[in-house]
């Protein structure tokens, strides 16, 4: 079956915005967007330009946005979207060339958050060990791979440059959900302000794009639930 793309294309040496192209192919079953960029660049223009990395919706390198929804390409089948397919880079960030975004942006913003364990106590001989029910507590959280499509989607970090954003406050949540972690009073308070928790508008966006179905959205919301009870408890100021 026949199928049509029309795929963002910017080359900064040459362009001073950006516009897009048509593709045509012959779509196979189970071909996924990915697999389509692959035959697009391979038979009909090999300057185009994408990130990809891992294929199986691990690495998160292929975050875009297809058919105005944030996704991974390498798990977006093409059998699901209809007509002609609308391919463009992540929405809110500086594009680098075609449909490769510049991550360093969210990436100084998750290495903010301190996106690693904080235990005071002296490291025991071998690992920490943790019950198996005190994992599921955040086992959603863990499961990011930091594609930001979660965060591209956010239509407050479009205007608001200091939003920590979807992606950072769920890796705090990961480390506030998990009782090895001993710095949760420093991790509520680092997000208790205008650019953390409170930022969000409860958009929703971000959980509808979270290619691994983590529920952004009502993570921010147990994130605030956390604050409000410390601080009515005095133990976070104001
Ligand atoms: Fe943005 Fe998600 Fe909140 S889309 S406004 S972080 S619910």
């Amino acid at each position: 079956m026949k199928r049509k793309l029309r795929i963002f294309r910017y080359d900064p040496e040459t362009d001073t915005g950006g516009s897009f192209q048509t593709f045509e192919l012959e779509a196979v079953e189970g071909m996924t967007v990915l697999d389509a960029l692959h035959k697009c660049k391979e038979e009909q223009d090999g300057t185009l330009t994408f990130r990809w990395s891992c294929r199986s919706f691990i690495c998160g390198s292929c975050a875009m946005t297809i058919n105005g929804r944030n996704g991974l390409a390498c798990k977006t089948q093409l059998s699901d979207l209809r007509g002609t397919i609308r391919i463009e880079p992540l929405a809110g960030m500086h594009v680098i060339k075609d449909l490769v975004v510049d991550w360093e942006p969210p990436l100084a913003t998750y290495r903010s958050i301190t996106p690693h364990l904080i235990a005071d106590d002296d490291p025991p001989e071998k690992e920490r060990i943790q019950l198996p029910e005190a994992r599921r507590r955040y086992d959603a959280a863990a499961t990011c791979i930091l594609c930001f499509a979660c965060t591209s989607s956010c239509p407050v970090g479009w205007t608001a440059q200091n939003y920590l954003g979807p992606a950072a406050l769920t890796k705090v949540a990961r480390f506030v959900e998990d009782d090895r972690d001993t710095a949760t009073d420093h991790r509520l308070q680092m997000i208790a302000d205008e650019n953390g928790v409170w930022r969000c508008r409860t958009a929703f966006r971000c959980s509808d794009s979270c290619p691994k179905d983590i529920d952004t959205t009502g993570t921010i919301l147990r994130l605030r639930r956390r604050i409000a009870a410390r601080a009515l408890r005095g133990r976070v100021a104001e």
